[in-house]
């Protein structure tokens, strides 16, 4: 193990840097991990939150996109080819549509054009940053569904997820996709060199996933920082499945990068050319003699070129670690904070547009991913309204459209995706009638956080 300095440290040093802090090492041994908390008050720890189950359909459901985008594209996804910018764009477009903030990194390899995405969730603490990411180039010969097609999807349901789960961790959590991996790490070395050293230094972690799915698997963790290490063979170890330490070419992979800044590493991977023996057959079924990924780096790593089995597996596990990293014990913004209007607004009949103000203080950060809105209007055609969500930057969210609806009061609780707004400020509740003959106003409406 490289220390930022370069030198060689045994394993137990302890000046070493590692991925978890003494809080969430107490965590784990306090077995806190298996249970799952909603809500926490203020100055308490809060214990961890489960990683859910990551859906292996829809992992698989982004392999099947960029096969397609391979078999569109002169059959491969590599640097420089139009396969690799479609493939960056795919995974691009899903990410800013789950409230992202997404970025685009160039450089130039081979005199090509090459990019890594960047996709940051909103919320966290930007001092302690955990990244998870996969390379999203192929080879030239071939679509590169297992090397790298397996490793990029997972990141991005996992990424998908976080935003479903409306997952607000205390660490800040950062995703990546890496060009021209394939011409010797090019992009991941690019991303970190194109960071400062104080940005650098807030990383606490990164995960790699190169080749998670591959038809005859062995499951392999990355022997380099024990906690992080200890988070993947703990979980594997939980469901009965055998790991052994990734030796198939250590520093072959995006992880490299990071490790030669001093930053902790891990990952998984579930082997490639080499021959999977007959012990590792016995203790993971398969076929000894045989490549764990006969097809890698060819023609035929296709989407019949993935062990649904290793996919999942791994697509989990690799949720479980950002889950797990991603907390800490620290206290979690509380919920359950209310602020309310009950200012009667008077709504003209067939009119313009009113509006009542909430403002809110006293909050860090993003307001929450499932933002409750709360709204009471009197009126006798619920129909005839139009009910928007103005956040403080005066993004607008719509609640409701108008339609033939003949109920009458609209007294209900949306819940909004806010986590790309800044909590303080004033947010307005907007409501315009559209039709002449039946009128109300707006009675209160409240944001609980
Ligand atoms: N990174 C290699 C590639 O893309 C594959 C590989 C070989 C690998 N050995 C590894 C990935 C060890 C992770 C760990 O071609
Ligand atoms: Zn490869
Ligand atoms: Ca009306």
């Amino acid at each position: 193990m490289l220390t930022r300095a370069g030198r060689r440290l045994p394993r137990s040093a302890p000046l070493r840097r590692t991925a978890l802090g003494a809080g969430l090492a107490g965590a784990l041994a306090a077995g806190l991990l298996t249970s799952s908390a909603t809500t926490a008050a203020a100055g308490t720890t809060a214990p961890t939150v489960a990683a859910p189950d990551i859906p292996v359909a829809n992992v698989k459901a982004h392999l099947s996109q960029l096969q397609s985008i391979a078999t569109s594209n002169g059959g491969n996804r590599a640097h420089g080819r139009p396969g690799y910018r479609a493939s960056i764009d795919y995974i691009k477009g899903k990410l800013d549509a789950a409230g992202f903030t997404t970025s685009i990194q160039q450089f130039t390899s081979g005199g090509a054009t090459g990019y890594n995405l960047i996709a940051d969730w909103p919320g966290g603490d930007t001092g302690r940053v955990v990244m998870a990411g996969a390379h999203l180039d192929s080879v030239s010969s071939g679509p590169g569904i297992n090397d790298n097609g397996s490793g990029s999807a997972a990141v991005l349901e996992t990424a998908l997820a976080v935003a479903r789960e409306g997952y607000r961790p205390d660490r800040h959590l950062r995703f990546a996709w890496w060009g021209a991996e394939e011409l010797g790490l090019v992009g991941s070395r690019h991303y970190v060199g194109s960071l400062s050293a104080t940005d650098r230094s807030r990383i606490g972690a990164y995960l790699n996933f190169d080749m998670i799915g591959s038809p005859n698997p062995g499951y392999f963790v990355y022997d380099d920082d024990p906690a992080i290490e200890k988070v993947f063979k703990d979980w594997f170890a939980a469901r009965g499945v055998p790991t052994e330490i990734e030796t198939e070419g250590d520093g072959r992979s995006d992880h490299a990068s990071f490790k030669n800044a001093g930053i902790p590493v891990g990952g998984l991977f579930t082997g490639a050319g080499r021959t999977k023996t007959a012990a590792q057959a016995q203790k993971w079924g398969g076929t000894a003699g045989r490549a764990f990924d006969p097809c890698y780096h060819s023609s035929c790593d296709t989407l019949s070129n993935i062990n649904d089995t290793a996919l999942d597996r791994n697509s989990d596990a690799l949720a479980h670690g950002v889950w797990t990293l991603g907390s800490g014990t620290t206290t979690p913004p509380p919920t359950g904070d209310t602020f309310e209007n009950t200012t009667d607004v008077s709504i003209p009949d067939g009119g313009s547009a009113v509006e009542s103000p909430i403002s809110v203080t006293g909050r860090s950060g993003n307001a929450p991913s499932a933002l409750q809105v709360g709204v009471d209007i009197r009126h006798t055609y619920r129909g005839d309204l139009v009910i928007d969500l103005i956040a403080p930057d005066g993004s607008a969210y719509r609640l409701k459209g108008s339609n033939n609806d003949s109920g009458d009061d609209v007294i209900t609780t949306y819940t909004v995706n806010a986590s790309t707004e800044t909590a303080n400020g004033t947010w307005k509740l907007r409501v315009r009638d559209l039709y002449r003959s039946d009128s109300g106003y707006i009675n209160s409406w409240k944001l609980t956080f």
